[in-house]
């Protein structure tokens, strides 16, 4: 669907495609544990979000230059462009790079690169947020930011990502601490696969503006009025609950419930390649799946750009509602 949008839930590894990892890999030299694209492919059945973890991770092996970074944006954003993205906040996962003894400088460069000319080649504005991965410890989240200080003019945001269950937004009170006194905004995954409490951690504890899934606020009336009355951004991502199986069908998924209740909810993509879809097609999925009529699909892209870190540049914030109000659906 064409309908204008902004990506608020993407994280710039998921979206390497089969056919890109081979390219990278050939060209660096890494050898992959899979034959063909295909056998690669038909390795993309997950029975929950660490056994899609296990390979998320596994596959990064080969990004390792600039020019990968660059390329594997590059390649996002004109895939995006295609489905109406409009503006891109693009997680990336700095530890899962640095931990290979790639420097986090060719990381922030490589995609800098590619961001910044995207508007000119894609017609995609863009930010970068910088996440910090939930299953490793505090000390590495703080040495990851320090080490990003030489690269903050590229960076508005910070989040925390990778397996949840068990790793609390608690956590991680210090280095979101340290995020704010360096004036970056702040999201973070939260009720993907852990409890409503965690949703409610990531907001008394880190001072989140928008949570990430959020999904299981649905279990907790009082959380909801308050996601509701504070006006509280969740990134959803349809496709991605039902491959990491966290509903069971697409016809399952709460988001008309969410929107009846009044949840400020956006339609994202999480990491299309591996989960059957890129943001428009996100948005298909849930007008087929789920009847959203019109209004309702104009609702969420609406919602998505207020959403946006683009307080800093409100006449392009009006614009992009202006592109919502205008679309006609056929
Ligand atoms: N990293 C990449 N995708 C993720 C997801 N859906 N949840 C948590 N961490 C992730
Ligand atoms: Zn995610």
């Amino acid at each position: 669907m064409h309908l204008p949008k902004a990506e608020l839930h993407l994280h710039i590894e998921g979206t390497l495609e089969p056919e890109l990892a081979f390219a990278l890999a050939e060209r660096n030299g890494v050898t992959l544990p899979y034959a063909t694209t295909e056998e690669l492919r038909a390795a993309y059945q997950f029975d929950d979000l660490q056994s899609f973890l296990d390979l998320y991770y596994a596959l990064m092996a080969v990004l390792r230059t600039e020019d990968d970074f660059a390329e594997l944006a590059d390649a996002y954003l004109a895939r995006a462009a295609a489905q109406g993205v409009r503006h891109a906040e693009i997680f990336f996962d700095p530890q899962a790079h640095t931990a290979r003894g790639v420097p986090i400088g060719t990381v922030i460069e490589g995609l800098g690169r590619a961001l910044e000319r995207s508007e000119e080649t894609h017609g995609v504005s863009t930010q970068l947020i910088l996440c910090f991965l939930r299953d490793l410890s505090a000390e590495s989240a703080l040495g990851t930011l320090d080490a990003a200080k030489p690269y903050l003019h590229r960076i508005s945001a910070v989040g925390l990502d990778s397996a949840e269950v068990g790793h609390p937004p608690a956590k991680f009170r210090e280095v979101y601490e340290a995020a704010t006194a360096l004036g970056l905004r702040k999201v973070a995954h939260a009720g993907e696969e852990g409890p409503p409490e965690y949703i409610r951690e990531a907001l008394d504890i880190l001072g989140v503006e928008r949570v990430d899934h959020g999904l299981r606020c649905m279990e907790d009336p009082e959380l909801v009025a308050r996601l509701v009355a504070d006006r509280v951004p969740l990134t959803l991502c349809p496709l991605s609950n039902v491959r990491l199986r966290t509903v069971d069908k697409l016809t399952d998924h709460p988001l008309p419930a969410m929107l009846a209740a009044g949840l400020h909810c956006t339609v994202n993509s999480d990491d299309p390649a591996y989960f059957g879809g890129y943001a428009g097609d996100n948005f298909d999925a849930v007008r087929d799946a789920l009847a959203l009529d019109p209004e309702q699909l104009r609702t969420l892209a609406r919602n998505s750009f207020e959403a946006a870190f683009l307080d800093h540049d409100e006449e392009r914030r009006a614009r992009y509602l202006a592109e919502v109000e205008a679309y006609a659906f056929d």
